[in-house]
C-alpha cells in the first residue's frame, strides 16, 4: 500500500482501505504515505497535458494525493482555479471550481475513496457548499446522496444546487453542529460513507488549493496564506500540504498561515488567543452562513497546521466582512461572504503590524459570488421605457 491512515493522536495506523472517521482512541485520521520523489517538473508537465486527469488541479498532484487507478478516479475535472492580482494582493478563486467552491476538491478524492471501499451511499452535514459538490460528484459516481443542513440557515444557490443535482436533502432542525452529530451518529447506525472534512482524504485533495498557488507562483512560496476558516478542514489542508511541500523540497520555506474567522462563530480565534490551552465551542451566530460554526471538528489538525507553519488566528466582525466582500465584487472578482472574511482579516492583521506592507499575500476565495444572490448589495433602478426617464436617472455623464 501506498498510503495508510494514522491517528494524529496516539499514532496508531490503519489500512487505507479501512472505513473509519476516526481512531479508536476517538483522535482524527490523517493520510499518511512515504516521502514523496516526483516534483515541479513532473507537475509542470502535467499542465500542459490533454489527458483528462492531469488537467484536473487535483489529480495532477496524485502521488502526494491518492494513489488509485486511473479507471476508479471521479473527476469532473476539478482545480486549476484562477490567480487574480488586486492592489497587490493575490487571490485563489476557489469558487471557479465545477460546483463554485473549493469543496471539489476533495470531494473529487473522498468520492473517489468512497468508490473504492465499495460504498453504496454518501452523506455530509453541511452550511451548503460540501453539499452541493456531495451531490454532484454523488451524482457523477452513481452513488445515493444524502445531505444534512441546518433548517432555514443554508444559501439559496447552495440549496438549489444541491436538489437539482439529486441529493436527499434534510433539513435538520437545529444548527449546522447539531447536523454535524447527527450525520456522525448516522454513518456508524446505516453505514453510509461520511465525507465531510473528518475523512481524511477531503484533506487530501483541498491540499491541492496551496501546491496549485506554489505552481501559479512557479514554486516561490508566498510570505502569507489567508483562508477563512470554519470546520477548519481547509486550514488543516493547508498546513499539511506546506509541511509536504517543504519536505519533498518543492519549496524552501513556510509561508505563514492566517486562519480567519467571524467573530461570532470564532472558537478556533478563542484558544488560539490562549495559545491553544484549551478547546472552546460556541453558539454560532455570523452573516457567512458557510463559517457558522461553532464546534468546529477538524479542530485538533488545525492546531497542528497553525503551529507547523507559525501561523495565526484572527477574527473579523460581520461589518468588515460584508465591506470586504463589497470591495471583492466591486473588483469585478466577486465571493460569498465567508470567502471575504480573508480580505476582511488581512486588512486588520496588516493594521496590528502583524503583516506588513512589503509582505506577499494570497488571500484564497473559497466561495463562488452566485452562491449567496442574498448577500449582494446595490439596486435595481426601475425607468419607463423612455430617454426623459433615462435621463433623470443618469444625470449628466
Ligand atoms: N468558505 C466557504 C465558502 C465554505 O463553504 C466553508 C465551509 C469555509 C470557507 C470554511 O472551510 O470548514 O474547511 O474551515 N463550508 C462547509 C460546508 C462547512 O458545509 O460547505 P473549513
Amino acid at each position: 500500500m501506498s498510503e495508510w491512515l494514522r491517528c494524529i493522536a496516539c499514532a496508531r495506523e490503519y489500512d487505507a482501505l479501512e472505513v473509519r472517521t476516526t481512531c479508536e482512541c476517538g483522535g482524527l485520521l490523517a493520510v499518511a504515505r512515504s516521502a514523496l520523489s516526483v516534483g515541479p517538473a513532473l507537475f509542470d508537465q502535467r499542465r500542459a497535458s490533454r489527458h483528462p486527469i492531469d488537467q484536473s488541479g487535483v489529480w495532477r498532484f496524485r502521488e502526494g494525493v491518492l494513489s488509485a487507478d486511473e479507471a476508479t478516479i471521479v473527476t469532473h475535472p476539478e482545480g486549476s482555479t484562477r490567480l487574480y492580482e488586486r492592489d497587490g494582493v493575490l487571490f485563489k478563486h476557489e469558487g471557479e471550481n465545477p460546483t463554485g467552491s473549493f469543496k471539489d476538491r476533495g470531494m473529487t478524492v473522498a468520492m473517489t475513496q468512497a468508490v473504492r471501499v465499495g460504498a453504496r451511499a454518501v452523506a455530509c452535514a453541511s452550511t451548503g457548499n460540501t453539499s452541493a459538490s456531495l451531490a454532484a460528484y454523488a451524482a457523477q459516481a452513481g452513488l445515493r446522496a444524502i445531505v444534512f443542513v441546518p433548517a432555514g440557515k443554508i444559501a439559496a444557490g447552495k440549496l438549489a444546487q444541491t436538489l437539482a443535482y439529486g441529493a436527499l436533502c434534510l433539513a435538520v432542525r437545529g444548527d449546522f453542529d447539531a447536523a454535524m452529530r447527527l450525520v456522525l451518529d448516522a454513518s456508524k447506525e446505516f453505514g453510509i460513507y461520511l465525507v465531510n472534512s473528518i475523512n481524511p482524504f477531503r484533506i487530501e485533495g483541498q491540499k491541492t488549493i496551496v501546491w496549485e498557488l506554489l505552481q501559479d507562483l512557479d514554486w516561490r512560496a508566498p510570505d502569507w496564506i489567508v483562508v477563512p476558516a470554519g470546520n477548519l478542514g481547509n486550514t488543516s489542508a493547508f498546513g499539511k500540504a506546506l509541511v509536504e511541500a517543504r519536505d519533498a523540497g518543492w519549496i524552501d520555506r513556510l509561508p505563514r498561515l492566517a486562519a480567519i474567522q467571524a467573530r461570532g462563530a470564532n472558537p478556533f480565534y478563542r484558544s488560539f488567543t490562549e495559545s491553544f490551552a484549551s478547546r472552546h465551542r460556541v453558539a454560532a451566530e455570523t452573516v457567512a452562513s458557510a463559517i457558522r460554526i461553532g464546534d468546529p471538528v477538524s479542530f485538533d489538525r488545525a492546531v497542528a497546521a497553525i503551529r507547523a507553519t507559525n501561523g495565526v488566528v484572527e477574527d473579523v466582525s460581520d461589518e468588515e466582512i460584508m465591506t470586504a466582500k463589497r470591495d471583492i465584487d466591486r473588483m469585478g472578482i466577486g465571493c460569498e461572504p465567508a470567502s471575504a472574511a480573508t480580505l476582511a482579516g488581512l486588512r486588520k492583521l496588516r493594521a496590528a503590524g502583524v503583516i506588513n506592507a512589503s509582505e506577499q499575500v494570497v488571500c484564497v476565495l473559497t466561495g463562488h459570488i452566485l452562491k449567496d444572490p442574498d448577500a449582494v448589495s446595490g439596486n435595481v433602478v426601475e425607468i419607463d421605457p423612455s430617454l426623459d426617464s433615462l435621463a433623470s436617472v443618469l444625470g449628466s455623464i
